[in-house]
């Protein structure tokens, strides 16, 4: 039997905190009218001091879970992409997997820069074909406003903070994620780079003193290079897919800049309501837009059963990636019963005790080994 990765549930949080562009005019040499014309954003979310990387992502996921009426502990598999983890480990995936109480699923994050959701579906979608997972979750998740130089003009009104998820399930019928592009091109990685934190530069008082902990980014030149992959990457997954333009029902680009995704979108020659645009309200999320995007165009009644979706990435590696979507499931879904929300709810607020009964069970079971044993490692 053909196996196909399915979405059946979709999810997104975005920080309640509002920045508009005025109030960017207010910190920085910038106009509300500069970065409209320039990129089309007019506002982002920005994340509030308790909100992390996977704080918003689990509430994605809750989300994307709850539209598939789906058991967490039923999960093969999380994958979080993200260029903003919690820690650079553990995994933030691993977090979510916690906070959800998916004891079945493994989970670890993954690094593609703006393009890691899509490398994300293309991952998931593969492990449920290959027959080795049912249900693998894949999220999107970005806290950018931690990692941005607020005085530099160039990159600080780009960025926003938010997270998407999306759960593949295995499906006979077919549909789904029907093609896959994934490219990379490391030449070109210092184009857009966390330049310290890592082995290169780990965290010292000068990486601190000369701004490496922030978004460096060269934007003409990876605006370029956006310009040319983008519709590239969607005409190779269309045509491995055995579709022609004519037949993308939705088009959904990752949102970086207005003017890369109209320039994908002629030379795709498709009609604006084929393309879907909500960078205005968000700004660049990173892995999170597309999920974020897809959320809403099917809250806009955009997505329909049979339609065929494709959703392009690129960003930081450089990497780029295209899927095209043959979308299963029929919208609208219904508002889960009462009883199923409790029992959800229930779900959540046992996994946070189980997590803290193990987390309180690995302090005493070293205390006691420390007791009886004494310490190995001085040995
Ligand atoms: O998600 C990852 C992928 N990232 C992207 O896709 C970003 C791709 N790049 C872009 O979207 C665009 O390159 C930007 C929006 C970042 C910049 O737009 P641009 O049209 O390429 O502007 P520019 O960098 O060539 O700068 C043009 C002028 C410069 O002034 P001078 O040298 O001509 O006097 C900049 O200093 O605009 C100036 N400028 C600004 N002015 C007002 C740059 N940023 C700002 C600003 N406000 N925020």
């Amino acid at each position: 039997m053909t196996r196909y990765a399915q979405i059946v549930g979709w999810g997104m949080y975005v920080p309640s905190k509002v920045l508009t562009n005025d109030d960017l005019a207010g910190m920085v040499d910038t106009s509300d009218n500069w970065i409209r014309e320039r990129t089309g954003i007019v506002e982002r979310r920005i994340a509030a001091p308790n909100e992390t990387t996977a704080t918003m992502a689990i509430r994605a996921a809750q989300a994307a879970l709850q539209v598939a009426n789906a058991d967490p502990a039923r999960l093969d598999l999380i994958i979080v992409a993200t260029a903003t983890p919690d820690y650079l480990f553990p995994a933030t995936a691993c977090l979510v997997q916690d906070a959800l109480g998916a004891t079945r699923a493994g989970a670890f994050d993954l690094s593609a820069g703006c393009t890691g959701f899509v490398y994300g579906l293309v991952v998931g979608s593969q492990m449920i074909i290959s027959g080795a997972y049912n249900q693998v979750l894949v999220i999107g998740a970005e806290t950018l406003s931690r990692i941005i130089n607020w005085t530099d003009r160039n990159t600080c009104v780009l960025f926003g903070d938010g997270a998407g998820a999306v759960l593949l399930q295995a499906s006979d019928v077919p549909g789904g994620v029907l093609s896959a592009v994934l490219g990379a091109d490391g030449s070109g990685g210092d184009l857009l780079v966390l330049p310290a934190g890592g082995s290169r530069h780990p965290a010292s008082v000068e990486t601190v003193a000369q701004n490496m902990h922030y978004i460096h980014m060269n934007g003409p030149e990876v605006f370029r290079f956006a310009t040319q992959v983008t519709a590239r990457a969607a005409r190779q997954a269309l045509a491995e897919a055995g579709l022609h333009l004519e037949d993308i029902s939705l088009f959904i680009s990752h949102q970086a800049n207005g003017r890369i995704i109209q320039s994908a979108a002629k030379s795709l020659k498709l009609p604006p309501e084929k393309v879907f645009v909500n960078l205005d309200r968000y700004g660049n999320t990173s892995s999170a837009s597309v999920p974020i995007a897809l959320c809403e165009a099917i809250e806009q009644g955009r997505v329909k059963r049979g339609d065929y979706l494709v959703m392009v990435g690129f960003g930081a590696g450089l990497t780029w990636a295209a899927v095209v979507v043959k979308w299963g499931v029929p919208l609208p879904v219904s508002r889960p019963l009462r009883r199923i929300v409790v029992w959800r709810w229930v779900r959540y607020r046992w996994a946070t005790i189980r997590s803290y009964l193990r987390r309180l069970g690995w302090k005493i079971l070293a205390a006691l080994r420390g007791l009886f044993i004494g310490d190995s490692s001085s040995g």
